[in-house]
This record gives structure tokens, sequence and C-alpha cells, in this order.
């Protein structure tokens, strides 16, 4: 196989030079399969750069041994390792260095593609002094991308819904793209950071879209053999009435019979043409998406019709808990949102299938910058869950912001429901799913800054326990290779707190969604207030936030275990960056950090527009350190970054002024 390389799109965190260690040493590469075979060519054509030689056989001497246990017999120093390791779990590799060699030894391909990409990360260090035995295995099993891309371009959503980086790298002018260089790159690209399966289509699935499913299964496979060989399987996102739709039955009950035989010979015929497909993602009873309400069924009668149509051939289901009544009236004070996943699934604990994986957003609402972990997480301890995160920024700034993730996941996936002592949200998941940030655009992201969010999550899906900032000098590492010390530096200057920074300047205290309605891009703080959607924040003249407690709210406290149920329940005990997500309160209300709600408001947007001039400022002394062209790029963007901070500061200062006649206590200037 030829390593895909590109020479109009940016090489993200995969250039040339971040082989170079690699492909100076004398390399042999040993085991059957195709992910091995990859192995091989990676490691050959680095070495062909950089002066090498990978062999698949030989006595050697060899200074880097890739190799599966399996394989036999395995070079001394190797074998000696392997014998020191014991069993290695799937996915997962060995790496050790002595005397003057660097094992990486797994016991199946995928492990050894993994490591290959962990020597990548590790550059000349991995060549260096001896190394112990360590031990990687990847904590999630799944680890995947949810795309959602269309074929034609949508008249609304565009083409990639809720895309900022230009079209679908897939599909273009409605048909697949005739080169498909680009999905390997990019398949190359999520292995480097542990990603092993992609859903290729939008969760809303429209006409054309469904087609994938029957008779555009073709370029499902097409897309498929792409991405194999860097061990992704791919996913196809399903409508719940493809049976009406593609089948022509008069229903799509999942308890119907013709309707069961439909799907479970579709499925069949997919698996005929691509055996290694990985399952269906399905959206259901959403947003206008059909589902098995229709019909009176539950949504484990509806998963488990698709979970037992995929169960013959090893394929899953992810059934997304994003159901919820997007035709709410506003009056109506009983209605909230953020219960409704919980009301939906929680009582279906236990009668999913086992392959049947109910895939939960990690809040409650939408996707927000802050909010509480979504209760179905604690709530459902005889499902297999899989936690959904947003890579693409529909809320954090649109790929327009730089907005540094990790640090948001990372206090997600740390959460711990049942308090200190118990499970955090990381040991719960079996899996991490989240939606792609990427597009055709020069630089996959949009923001070129982007790609390390996309970077960070695979990574953290591998590894729930790796710190941001490790991450972050990874990516840097790889990505600037070699990355110039004030490069560095500036980089987590302007990026590690990027997330609080967004915060700071966007809605306040939890209470999330004062964005433009339909886009979801700068602020609108009532942009919500009267719509359907279920998005309210009840600011008037005396107080703002929703109350969601037992004691006189919508109930909401009670879906938590305790002891978060009483500490989200309790004015006092509530955490300050959430209460307006749980209570309403009046503007004077004293925060436990001292300052009064209102005075909060005032000091945390005036401190985020600051904060965003600082990182414009910090980026142009940058000006000859990385490379012209992306350093205009994120400048521009940098640019829009602070207008649109200095709205967002001055739209829900000014807002909030207006409803409360409190002024700032600093005296500075509110419009
Ligand atoms: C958000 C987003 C939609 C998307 C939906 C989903 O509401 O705005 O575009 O379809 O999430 O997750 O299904």
């Amino acid at each position: 196989m030829t390593i895909p390389e590109l020479t109009d799109v940016h090489p993200a965190w995969l250039p040339p030079e971040a082989f170079r260690a690699i492909g100076s040493r004398r390399a042999l590469v040993l085991g059957d399969g195709a992910l091995t075979g990859t192995v091989h060519d990676e490691v050959a054509a680095a070495c062909a750069r950089y002066g090498g030689s990978a062999e698949r056989a030989g006595d050697g001497p060899f200074d880097l041994v890739l190799a599966l246990t399996t394989a036999g017999p395995l070079p001394q120093v190797a074998a000696a390792i392997a014998a020191e390791a014991g069993p290695i779990g799937e996915e997962g590799y060995v790496l050790a260095r002595r005397d003057g060699v660097t094992a990486v030894l797994a016991s199946d391909p995928a492990g050894l593609l993994y490591g290959l990409f962990h020597l990548v990360r590790l550059g000349e260090p991995a060549f260096g002094a001896a190394r112990p035995v360590e031990r990687h295995e990847p904590a999630m099993r799944r680890r995947m991308l949810d795309h959602w891309d269309n074929i034609d371009v949508h008249p609304v959503m565009g083409q990639v819904e809720r895309g900022y980086a230009g079209g679908s790298i897939f599909w273009r002018d409605g048909v697949l793209r005739e080169d498909l260089t680009r999905v390997r790159a990019y398949g190359r690209l999520l292995a480097a950071c542990g990603i092993n399966a992609v859903a290729i289509n939008n969760v809303n699935v429209h006409a054309t879209e469904a087609h994938l499913l029957t008779d555009r299964l073709g370029e499902v496979a097409a897309i498929a053999a792409e991405l194999r060989p860097y061990g992704i399987r791919v996913h196809v996102s399903v409508n719940f009435a493809s049976p009406m739709a593609l089948g022509g039955l008069p229903t799509a009950d999942p308890l119907d019979e013709d309707v069961r035989r439909w799907w479970a010979a579709t499925t069949a015929r997919v698996y005929e043409t691509i055996p290694d497909f990985g399952g269906y993602v399905v959206k259901a009873d959403s947003e206008g998406q059909p589902g098995p309400f229709a019909y009176g069924r539950s949504h484990a009668d509806g998963a488990n019709l698709l979970a037992g149509a995929l169960a013959p051939h090893g394929g899953v289901v992810h059934w997304r808990a994003f159901v919820y009544n997007h035709r709410q009236d506003w009056r109506d004070r009983s209605t909230d949102r953020a219960r409704a996943a919980y009301d939906h699934f929680a009582p279906l604990d236990g009668s999913f299938r086992d392959n049947a994986i109910l895939q939960v957003k990690y809040g409650p609402m939408d996707f927000q910058p802050r909010e509480p972990v979504s209760p179905v997480i604690a709530a459902m301890p005889e499902t297999r869950l899989a936690v959904e995160f947003q890579v693409t920024q529909e809320y954090t700034g649109q790929q327009k912001h730089v907005c540094y993730l990790a640090p948001l996941w990372r206090e997600l996936l740390d959460f711990r429901p049942w308090g200190r002592d118990g499970r955090d949200v990381a040991d719960v998941a079996t899996e991490l799913v989240a939606v792609s940030n990427v597009g055709d655009d020069a630089y996959w992201t949009g923001h070129p800054l982007a790609q390390a969010n996309l970077y960070a999550f695979g990574r953290l899906a591998w590894d729930p326990r790796l710190a941001p900032d490790t991450v972050l000098d990874e990516w840097i590492d790889l990505t600037f290779a070699p990355a110039a010390e004030p490069l560095r530096r500036t980089l987590h200057t302007i990026m590690d707190g990027s997330w609080r920074t967004y915060e700071r300047y966007t809605a306040p205290l939890g209470v999330g969604f004062m964005v433009r309605p339909g886009h979801h891009y700068g602020p609108d703080v009532d942009g919500y207030e009267y719509t359907p959607w279920g998005t309210y924040h009840f600011a008037d003249r005396d107080g703002v936030g929703v109350d969601r407690t037992r004691a006189t709210g919508t109930g909401y406290t009670g879906q938590y275990p305790r002891p978060w149920s009483d500490v989200y329940e309790s004015l006092e005990q509530c955490p300050d960056e959430l209460l307006l997500f749980f209570h309403h309160v009046p503007y004077g209300h004293v925060l436990r950090g001292g300052a009064t709600v209102i005075q909060h408001i005032y000091d945390t947007h005036f401190a985020g527009a600051d904060e965003v001039a600082e990182m414009r400022t910090h980026w142009d002394k940058l000006e000859g350190l990385a490379d012209p062209a992306l350093h205009t790029r994120v400048q521009e963007l940098l640019d829009e970054q602070l207008r649109c901070a200095q709205e967002w500061r001055d739209q829900v200062n000014a807002y909030f002024f207006r409803k409360s006649g409190v002024p700032d206590a600093h005296g500075r200037r509110i419009p």
C-alpha cells in the first residue's frame, strides 16, 4: 500500500518530519495480517525518506522490532520482552528498549499499528536510554467519530450539518468523490490518535442518504476500503422508517414480522458487501426523525429490532438517547427538556440487547459549553453506554474561535455521579463517540488549532486519564515538528484555558443557549426564550435561571443519585458554574466565590473579552515562527473571535444591566 500523501492539504499531526526517528532505523516488522502490512509500509516509507531500512524477515541486526507475539521466532531481545510482558490485550501493545533494540509487541495487528504511532509520538527518545516494559491498552473498546455529512447539500444545514470546515471529504456534487486518497489520509490521522470507528453520514438521514443502506451501499464499501488499512470500521446512520421508504412496506413497526425480515435481509446484504461493517447509528423520535413511538413501541423495541438484525454478523447499533419534545409550549413551566432523556430511557434499563449501545450526550441539553453530566449515565447500569461529545464546535465558537475542548472533556470524564468514592464517567462508559469537526478545508478543521480537538478526542478515548496539557504537547510536537519553544509556550498560553475563556464571555453560570437561533453562532440572549425548543433562561427584572429543584422546580435534580441530587438541590452547595442551570436566583444572590450574580456576569464578560484580546497579541508575536499561511489564517480568525467576544460581552452585559438596573461596581462602560 502506498502511504497517502496530499500536496494541497495540511498534514495535521502526521507531517513527514514526525517519522524522522523511525525512518533512520534498521527495522524489522514481523507478523501476518493486513494491518501489519500497513505498519511495514509506514516504516518503509519513513525509511525511504530518512535512510533507514524496513525488513519483514532476516537476522538483522535490527534496532527497531515491531512484531506480533504470534509471529515466530522473535529476535532474542523481543522474545525476552514478550516473555516478561505476558498476555497483551486486544488492540494493546507493549513497548520496551534494551540492548540497543526498541521493541513494540502486540497480540493483534491493530495493537501493532497503535504501537507504531506511539513511537511516532515519542520520536528520538524511543531510541535513547533503555526503557522498561510499558503496557498500553485502550480504555474504551470503541473510539468513534460521527460525521454529520450529507451527500446532497441541504438547503438549511449545508452539506455537513454543523460543519465548519467546508464540504464533506466523502461526497461532492451528490456523488462519491472520485479520488478518495484524502479519506485514506484521514483514516491514518485517526489511527494515529486511536480512533477505530467512523459513522460516515448525518444522524438526520434525509431521502438521498437513506439509500446508503441499499442501492448506494457501494459508496459505503468504497469508503470502508480506504479506512480499513488503518483499522477503522465504517458505520452508517439509518432512517428508522427505511422499511417503508426503501422497502415499500406499509409500516416500520419494530414488532411487525415483515419489518423484522426486511431489516434482517437488508443487513445480511450489507455484510455480504462489507464483511467488517461496524453497524448502524439511529436518531429516532428526535427533532422530526421517525421512530418507534409512532407505533406505540418503546425505544428498546426499536433498538432491539436493529440489534437483532446486526447480531448474527457481529455488528452493533448505536441508539441515541437525544429524545425530547422540540415542540414545547414556552408558557408551560412543567415541561423540562433536561429531564427528557432520563424520563424516556432510565425505565428501559436492562431491556436492550447486548449489541445495542445507548449513545448519550454528555449533558442533558445539547453540547453546551457548561452543563451538568447527564443523569442517564448513572441510571442505566444494565445497559451499554456510549458517551457522546461534540468535537465540531457548534456551541463553542464554530471553529472561528480557539476553544481547546480537552479540559471540558476531562472534567466530564472525571465526574463521579455517586460521589467521591464511586466510579467516574470514564469507568461507566463502554465507549466514547464524538461528532467530527472535519471537512474538505485545507486544514481539515477550518481553524488550524481546532485540529487539536480532534487529536485530543482520540487520545482521551484511548486513555481518559491523560492530562489535557500533555495531550496538547503531543499535538504541538507532532504538528509543528520540531516545535520551537516560543511556539509551544504561546500555544499553551492561548489554548490551555481557551474553553474557560469562551465560557466567560458567553452564557453565564451554566444557563446556556443565549445563541442566535438556527445557526447558533454569536449572542442572542432572548433568541430562544419564546420558542418551542425548551431552552430558556427566564430572566426578568429580579433574577435569572431555571428552577430545576424538587422543592419548587421541575424536579430534575431528583434524577441524580446522592450526593449530587442533594448538592444540586441546595442553593448553598450547588457549584457556581452550574447555578443558573439548577436555580432561579435574584441578581443580588451571592455566589460561593463571593461576587453577586450580576457582578459575576459583568466581571466574567469583561475578563473573557480581554483574554481574547491577549490571545491575539500573543499570536501576533509568533510571526515568522509558524508557517506564514497558517499564521495568517489563525490571525484572521482571532480577529473574528475578538469581534464576536466583544459582541457577546456587550450584549450580555447590556441585557442584564437593562433588566436589573444594577450598575457595574467598577463603573465600566456597558452600552
Ligand atoms: C443539535 C444540533 C442538530 C443535531 C442534533 C443532534 O440539536 O443543533 O443539528 O441534529 O443536535 O444531535 O441530533
